[in-house]
């Protein structure tokens, strides 16, 4: 019996997967798997159908989305599907000049910096993005009782790209604007959160059934600093989606000392990287959470049996948890072989068949 929360979605027949099983902490059939960054990256079948199309233009294209969100389920047998888009599409979807250049990342045409920059960042309105609308109306239909999970980059994140212009290695801009004007950047994130959170309400209503919140990059932070000046905007996002009752998952990389806090901002599954066991990460995630994780993603670059190896020792470091959902540390490498991930795929099911 499905509760209120879920039957709101359009994604009916999905309550009893394993994936949503295992997010709730409940028993599961075998361990689910699925990957981030599963769709495009590493598959000839999505450099084939993207070929000549700029990423954020393919983004707003719902046949095209769809079916890139479909390959890696089909290919790979993975357990849930993740909507293929990007965390800077509400950003442009609300008017920011930006651009992903391929090699680099999103690229931001006039940088966020003085408090006049934040009039760059008005509301979401479910219409700036009809197109996530439409295709994942579609997707929920094509994929029956696989789950589709949705997403959104975390405020934090997403500042970093709006402040620094780009990617960055040491988020110095970032960082100087949170430590010098704590007023205005506690106001941009909140912007944020806002955008974030209307963002994935479109994908629940839409009929998603669970939702990752990425914060890739918050592991610069120390603990202080997250609880102090990210914690809150984040936890605003949760807060917003949580009346769907859908499990929401929370992402980013080298947070083995934030895990406990990306926890109590309000995340029901941890994601956790390679850098730290899953059994430690229960410890400092502490009761009532899933984790999900963390096999690192230069391993699948390994032969099979070294593989293997590392896969097994993440299911044994899991092997008490309430919920396990199998993933990577981070997302799928560019130049991964395809194979490498449906044979781990089959490797796990078959591990922890029940
Ligand atoms: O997970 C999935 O398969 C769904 C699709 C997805 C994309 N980006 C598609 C994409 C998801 C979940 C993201 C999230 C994302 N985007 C994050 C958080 C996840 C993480 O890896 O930490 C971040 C930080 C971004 C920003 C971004 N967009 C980066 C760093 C890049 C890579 C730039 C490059 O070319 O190396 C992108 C581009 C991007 N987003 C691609 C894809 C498939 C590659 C662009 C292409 O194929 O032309």
């Amino acid at each position: 019996e499905s509760p209120a929360g879920q039957q709101q979605t359009g994604q009916t027949g999905t309550y009893d997967s394993a994936f949503l099983k295992a997010c709730r902490r409940e028993p599961v059939p075998h361990t689910p798997v699925w990957f981030m960054r599963q769709a495009g990256r590493s598959l000839p079948e999505y450099r084939k159908v993207r070929e000549g199309i700029a990423m954020l233009d393919s983004c707003t294209r719902p046949e095209l989305v769809t079916e890139i969100t479909l390959q890696p389920v089909r290919r790979h047998g993975v357990d849930a599907a993740i909507y293929y888009s990007d965390i800077v599409v509400p950003l442009k979807a609300i008017g920011i000049d930006l651009d992903i250049k391929p090699g680099v990342g999103p690229v931001i045409e006039r940088p966020i910096r003085s408090r006049a920059d934040l009039e760059q960042l008005r509301d979401l309105e479910p219409g700036d993005v009809s197109y996530v609308t439409e295709a994942i109306g579609m997707l929920v239909r094509e994929l029956g009782t696989t789950p589709l999970i949705g997403f959104a980059g975390a405020p934090f994140t997403l500042a970093s790209y709006l402040v620094e212009g780009g990617p960055s290695r040491n988020h110095e801009r970032t960082k100087a604007l949170m430590y010098g004007d704590p007023q205005l950047w506690a106001d941009l994130l909140d912007r944020l959160s806002d955008i974030t959170a209307a963002f994935l309400k479109v994908q629940i209503e839409a009929g998603a059934s669970a939702v990752q919140l990425f914060d890739s990059w918050v592991g610069a932070l120390s603990p202080a600093d997250y609880r102090r000046s990210v914690m809150p905007a984040s936890a605003k996002v949760f807060e917003a989606v949580a009346p769907y009752g859908l499990p929401r998952i929370h992402f980013g990389v080298g947070t083995g000392e934030l895990l406990g806090l990306l926890g109590e901002a309000g995340a029901d599954v941890v994601g956790v990287d390679w850098r730290i066991p899953l059994d430690e990460a229960a410890r400092r995630v502490g009761p009532g959470k899933a984790l999900q994780g963390n096999i690192d993603p230069a391993v699948l670059f390994a032969p099979r049996e070294a593989v293997e190896t590392k896969a097994r020792e993440v299911l044994d470091a899991a092997a008490g948890l309430e919920g396990h959902v199998f993933n990577l540390g981070h997302g799928v490498l560019p130049n991964t072989d395809p194979d490498a991930l449906t044979r781990l795929v089959e490797y796990v099911h078959e591990q922890t068949a029940r």
